[in-house]
C-alpha cells in the first residue's frame, strides 16, 4: 500500500547509500524458488487455563484491543492458528479447565452425560472471533489429560495414565473407547457453534507429571490410543481432523516416542513438541509435519524491549528461536505458549499482559507478527542463503515471495536475487523492527533485472516482500 513511495526511496548511488557501503561490503542474498521445503501452517498461541476468561472480563474496547494485537493482520500480529485447552477437570476453581464430562457416567461402557456451557472456559468466545472476526482457519483443540476417572490414577492433574493402553489396567476397566468419543464430542460443540475445529492433540507434555492437568504417556501408549481415535473420528465424519501428538515437554523427546509409534504414523497427522527441555534446532525423524506447539520464557521477569542483551525474553531472541525452527527443524507451525494475560504473574510467559485493565504487547509479540503476518498458511518454504545475516524466504499463496533478513551485526546493506519457478521481482517492500523502530516501512528497490536493493539495519529483522508484475498486489 506504500509501494510508491517506498519503491523510489533509495536510490543506489546517493550520499546514504556510498556511506553505508563504504562501512560494510554487501550482503548478497540468493533466493531459489526451485528449491522447496516445508509448507507452513502458520503460528499461534493460546488461551488455555482460563487466560480466555480473565480476557473476556474487560470491557469491550479492551477486549477488542486485545484480540487485534493477536490476530489482526494490520493492528496486531496476524496471528493464524488457535491452541485451545480441552478441558479435563470436575470444576473450574483457580485456573483448572472444567471438561465437558465432569462426573462419572458409571463406567467406560454407561452412556455418557456430556455436559456443554457455550463457553469452554472462555475459549469458544476467543475461537468465534479468531475464525469469524479474525479468518484465522486452524484451530488446534488439545487436551491436556482425560478426566481423573478415566485414569489409573483417578485424578486428571498429577501424571497417570488413560486406562486401557498397554501396562495401565484398572478396575474401572479400558477407557480408550470412551476418550475417544469423548473428543468426538467436544469437537461436535465446536461445529454445532459453527467452529471447525482441524487438528486435535490428546496429549499435553506426557514426559511430565504436574499437580495441574497432566497425562504421562509413552510413545507405545499414544500409539494404543490412536489406533482406536482415527476411525472413531472417521466413523463420526470427522476424516478431515488432523490428529496431533504428542506434544512433549521437549523437543527431542518427540524423537523418542515417533520410534515407538511407527505402527501409527499413517493415522497421524502432525508431530508435535514443545520447546522446554530441548529446543526446536533439528529434525524429527519423521515424514510428517512437524509442529513447535509451546515455547516460552515462562520464568523470566516481564520486559517489553526488542534487544538489550539478548536476554530469553526480548523480541529478536524469538525472531531468532523461530528463524531457527523454521529452517532448522522444519516446522510448519510455531506457538507460543499464552498470548494475553490478565492475571498477576510477572513474567514473560505470554506475548501481552493486561495490568489494571491496560494492555501491554511485548515485542516478543511483534517478533511473531514479524513471521505471521508475512508468511500465511499455505506458505512455501524456499532457498535462501546470504553471507553475515540468517536469512529465510517463502512463497506464499497469493504468489509473493517474503524474505526475512536477521541482521545482529552493524548495518548492512543488501541485494536480493531470486531465481527459480520463473519469479521476476517487479515490486520490493521493506519492514524493518529495531529497538526503536515498530515494522516501520523502509526503502527497498528492484531493478529491471529483478534485483532487489535495500538495507538490514543494525540488530534488527527486516522483512522484503518481493512481488511479481502479474500479483498485481
Ligand atoms: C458459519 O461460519 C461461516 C464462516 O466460517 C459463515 O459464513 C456462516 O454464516 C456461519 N453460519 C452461522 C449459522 O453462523
Ligand atoms: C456421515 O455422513 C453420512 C453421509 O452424509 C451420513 O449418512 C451419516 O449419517 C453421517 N454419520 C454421522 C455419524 O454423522
Ligand atoms: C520436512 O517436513 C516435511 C513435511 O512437512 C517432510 O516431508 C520432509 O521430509 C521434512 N524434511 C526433513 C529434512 O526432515
Ligand atoms: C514487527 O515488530 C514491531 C515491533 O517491534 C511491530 O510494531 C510491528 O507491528 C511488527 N510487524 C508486524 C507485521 O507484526
Amino acid at each position: 500500500m506504500l509501494l510508491s513511495t517506498v519503491l523510489l526511496g533509495f536510490v543506489p548511488g546517493t550520499a546514504l547509500a556510498s556511506a553505508i557501503d563504504s562501512r560494510q561490503a554487501t550482503g548478497s542474498i540468493t533466493v531459489n524458488l526451485a528449491q522447496t521445503y516445508q509448507t507452513m501452517d502458520g503460528f499461534g498461541t493460546s488461551e488455555a487455563f482460563q487466560r480466555a476468561v480473565t480476557i473476556k472480563r474487560l470491557s469491550e474496547t479492551e477486549q477488542r484491543k486485545t484480540l487485534d494485537l493477536l490476530f489482526s493482520r494490520d493492528k496486531g500480529a496476524g496471528l493464524s492458528i488457535l491452541r485451545n485447552g480441552i478441558g479435563s477437570s470436575p470444576d473450574m476453581s483457580d485456573d483448572h479447565m472444567v471438561s465437558i464430562q465432569p462426573k462419572n457416567p458409571g463406567g467406560p461402557a454407561a452412556e455418557p452425560k456430556y455436559t456443554w456451557d457455550s463457553s469452554d472456559n472462555g475459549q469458544l468466545w476467543v475461537s468465534t472471533e479468531a475464525v469469524h472476526t479474525y479468518g484465522v482457519r486452524t484451530i488446534y483443540a488439545n487436551a491436556w489429560s482425560a478426566p481423573g476417572y478415566m485414569k489409573t490414577n483417578g485424578n486428571d492433574a498429577n501424571g497417570g495414565s488413560l486406562c486401557g493402553v498397554s501396562g495401565a489396567t484398572c478396575s474401572s476397566g479400558d477407557w480408550k473407547q470412551a476418550y475417544a468419543n469423548y473428543l468426538v464430542q467436544y469437537i461436535k460443540y465446536y461445529a454445532a457453534a459453527n467452529i471447525s475445529v482441524t487438528h486435535l492433540g490428546f496429549l499435553n507434555e506426557p514426559d511430565l507429571t504436574t499437580s495441574y492437568a497432566s497425562m504421562r504417556s509413552s510413545g507405545a501408549q499414544a500409539a494404543d490410543f490412536i489406533k482406536i481415535l482415527r476411525p472413531t473420528l472417521d466413523k463420526n465424519n470427522l476424516t478431515s481432523i488432523i490428529i496431533n501428538c504428542c506434544d512433549t515437554m521437549g523437543w527431542s523427546v518427540m524423537n523418542t516416542m515417533l520410534g515407538q509409534m511407527r505402527s501409527v504414523e499413517s493415522m497421524l497427522g502432525t508431530a508435535t513438541g514443545h520447546s522446554y527441555t530441548s529446543t526446536a534446532t533439528s529434525t524429527l525423524s519423521t515424514k510428517l509435519k512437524s509442529w513447535m506447539t509451546e515455547a516460552g520464557d515462562n520464568e523470566g521477569a516481564w520486559t517489553s524491549a526488542w534487544y538489550s542483551n539478548g536476554g530469553a525474553g526480548e523480541g529478536m531472541t524469538w525472531a531468532n528461536n523461530i528463524y531457527t525452527a523454521v529452517t532448522s527443524a522444519n516446522v510448519s507451525a510455531y506457538l507460543y505458549w499464552i498470548g494475553a494475560q490478565d492475571r498477576s504473574s510477572n513474567t514473560n510467559s505470554k506475548l501481552i499482559r493486561v495490568v489494571n485493565k491496560a494492555v501491554e504487547p511485548s515485542k516478543r509479540l511483534w517478533a511473531m507478527g514479524n513471521w505471521s503476518r508475512f508468511v500465511r498458511p499455505g506458505a512455501v518454504r524456499v532457498g535462501a542463503s546470504g553471507s553475515g545475516v540468517r536469512t529465510s524466504a517463502f512463497r506464499n499463496v497469493d504468489g509473493a515471495v517474503a524474505v526475512q533478513v536477521i541482521n545482529s551485526g552493524s548495518e548492512k546493506p543488501v541485494t536480493i536475487t531470486t531465481s527459480g519457478a520463473g519469479f521476476v521481482a517487479a515490486k520490493a517492500e521493506a519492514w524493518v523492527t529495531d529497538n526503536t523502530r515498530d515494522c516501520n516501512s523502509i526503502a527497498a528497490s528492484v531493478d529491471a533485472s529483478g534485483k532487489v536493493t535495500g538495507s538490514v539495519p543494525a540488530r534488527s529483522m527486516v522483512t522484503f516482500v518481493l512481488r511479481p508484475a502479474a500479483a498485481g498486489k
